[in-house]
């Protein structure tokens, strides 16, 4: 499958939620960026994600800790 029929690219990003309530909102690439998915996590919830096409961005609301091939960060502590 190439990248314009929605495959991704392979990098992934894992996001662990540290509290109940994170929201993690992916955002568009291209000229505009507006959130065009959302999803709501509880402590303990691991999300495994790929950028694609669509998603050039995403955003993390609460405390949650972040894995990606550029390193290890929290948000919201
Ligand atoms: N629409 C933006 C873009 O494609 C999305 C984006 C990528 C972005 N990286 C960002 C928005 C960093 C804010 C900060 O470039």
């Amino acid at each position: 499958m190439s990248e314009e029929d929605g495959a991704s690219t392979g990098r992934y990003v894992v996001v662990k939620a540290l509290e109940d309530g994170v929201v993690i909102m992916g955002l568009t690439r291209g000229k505009d960026t507006r959130s065009h998915h959302s999803e709501r996590l509880d402590a303990g919830e691991v999300m495994v994600a790929q950028f694609t096409e669509l998603t050039a961005a995403i955003k993390i609301r609460g405390r949650a800790e972040i894995l990606t091939d550029v390193g290890r960060v929290e948000s919201g502590s």
